[in-house]
């Protein structure tokens, strides 16, 4: 009684940190970006995230769990059967439609494609999620396959699962970051800021300077001292291209 209180609070938190990703990512790309399009923009770009966390991460995570729910025991097999591929081909199709997005949004912009960690791990989840929903339906949904075909196949459909699983986690985690580095070049102290610091009276304050070369690079005062430097100019011109480039 007691594991099956701790595992329904596991199961009740897990669904709700699913649930409150997939509002986080409507509410980042509707408030702070350029909200959902179909037009080979930046709101076709959003597309991404939304669906590869709605799909790929959270409803992928509950097809992952429906055999292990309780109250599921009772059901005929088939039924749990149709129900985990449902879930899984919903998840794929989604997956599927994130990936145009992002590649047709890189083309209409003449932005190179596969050119990062992140999309390489990404699209080789992709790839093997394909394979396992191909093999999943051959070998257990449709009746064809022998039992001890089937049931060779099952560890290795559970393990290859959770591995495909964690990889997609990973990738999303590193396409957020990702989006957060090609952002961050722009987050910036604004210039009239730094100059009401850096000249109450015509000098910088002590320990402001080196605080400022660290924090604003391309503002207007770059003939201030810091800013001055060889090394300064290099990171400043390597931040505001990363910007440039950025594919957001
Ligand atoms: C690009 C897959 C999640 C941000 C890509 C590309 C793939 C991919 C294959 C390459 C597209 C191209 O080269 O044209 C995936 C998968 C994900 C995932 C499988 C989930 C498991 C995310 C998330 C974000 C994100 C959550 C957050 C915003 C990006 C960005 C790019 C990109 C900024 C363009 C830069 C690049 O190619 O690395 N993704 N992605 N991705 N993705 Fe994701």
């Amino acid at each position: 009684m007691e594991g099956y209180r701790r595992f329904l609070a596991l199961l009740v938190s897990a669904l709700l940190l699913g649930f409150v990703a997939v509002v986080c990512s409507l509410v980042w790309v509707f408030r702070y970006r350029e909200g959902l399009g179909w037009d080979g923009g930046a709101a076709e770009f959003n597309w991404h995230p939304v669906l590869v966390v709605t799909g790929f991460v959270f409803i992928q995570g509950i097809a992952i769990i429906v055999y292990r729910l309780p109250w599921t025991w009772k059901c005929s097999k088939l039924l749990m059967k149709f129900i985990h591929a449902g879930l899984n081909t919903i998840a794929m199709i989604l997956a599927i439609v994130s990936m145009v997005a992002v590649f047709e949004y890189h083309n209409a912009r003449n932005i190179p494609n596969m050119y990062s960690l992140h999309s390489w791990i990404g699209l080789t989840a992709v790839i093997f999620y394909s394979l396992q929903l191909f093999l999943g339906f051959a070998v257990f949904l449709l009746p064809f396959a022998p039992v001890p075909l089937r049931a060779a196949l099952m560890p290795i459909h559970v393990y290859s699962g959770l591995l495909i699983f964690v990889a997609v986690i990973a990738s999303a985690l590193m396409g957020i970051t990702e989006k957060l580095l090609f952002s961050l070049p722009h987050w910036k102290r604004p210039p009239e800021e730094s100059a009401k610091v850096q000249r109450p009276n015509g000098g910088a304050p002590e320990g402001v300077e080196a605080e400022s070369t660290m924090t604003d690079c391309s503002n207007a005062d770059r003939s201030d001292a810091g800013f001055n430097s060889d090394a300064a100019r290099k990171r400043n011109f390597k931040l505001d291209e990363a910007g440039q480039r950025s594919t957001m």
